[in-house]
């Protein structure tokens, strides 16, 4: 944990940026794009991530941070919601590309897309699906340690509940460069943030979900 302490950035996490924007360049704004096998888990992602709202008040206007957000498919999925019809969103990524084709796709009031690895403004809900999945050659240890301090640092941007989606550990088969997460590793990190957590494994995708709610 101490080597990312006081991290400015990750000497990786360019290296990530560039992936990702090689990919968004070659496949265009598409699941494939992102790295994804398909848009039906990329979706369902969606669905299981909004699982958090269930049984909480929503404000209203109510904010969203989209962390790791790719070329703004969430925003699609959430602006079907009816319970968000007057959200405040922004999307957050380290890929230029990504942002930029954000920017050119969406063109809506509600959404705002930034090119960060960090987020400086507070909202209410906070989504991360995919993020921390690619790591490329970084060993799995310094993985582990960056990925607690970023959602060490997503939590007090979060008024109200953080959800987010890693690879399962436990699957079988596993591709090279990709980040397998303990799920009871997890769960124990984000009981230091908060007594309500929940996990959420029993979807039909090689990886669990994690709620990490405020009340
Ligand atoms: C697998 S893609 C998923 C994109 C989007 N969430 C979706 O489901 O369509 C992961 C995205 O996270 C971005 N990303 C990775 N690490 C990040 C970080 N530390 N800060 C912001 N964005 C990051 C990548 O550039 C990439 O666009």
């Amino acid at each position: 944990m101490k080597f990312f302490r006081n991290w400015g950035q990750p000497p990786f996490l360019k290296d990530i940026a560039e992936v990702f924007s090689r990919r968004v360049r070659s496949f265009g704004e598409t699941p494939t794009g992102v790295l994804w096998k398909s848009s039906e888990g990329q979706q369902l992602r969606f669905e299981i991530l909004v699982g958090i709202l269930a049984d909480i008040k929503i404000p209203e206007p109510v904010s969203i941070s989209d962390f790791g957000c790719g070329y703004g498919a969430m925003f699609d999925f959430l602006s079907d919601l009816p319970e968000l019809s007057k959200m405040i969103y922004t999307g957050y990524d380290i890929s230029e590309e990504m942002i930029h084709a954000a920017w050119q796709r969406i063109h809506d009031p509600r959404a705002t897309f930034t090119e960060a690895m960090k987020i400086d403004r507070a909202a209410d809900f906070t989504f991360v699906s995919g993020t921390y999945n690619l790591k490329l050659l970084v060993e799995d240890e310094p993985w582990n340690d960056y990925v607690k301090s970023s959602l060490k640092a997503l939590w007090p941007m979060t008024k109200k509940g953080l959800a987010f989606n890693m690879l399962d550990k436990e699957h079988p088969d596993q591709g090279e460069g990709l980040y397998y997460a303990d799920a009871g590793t997890f769960m124990d990190f984000c009981s230091e943030l908060s007594d309500n957590v929940a996990l959420i494994d029993d979807y039909p995708l090689n990886e669990w979900t994690i709620f990490v709610r405020r009340d």
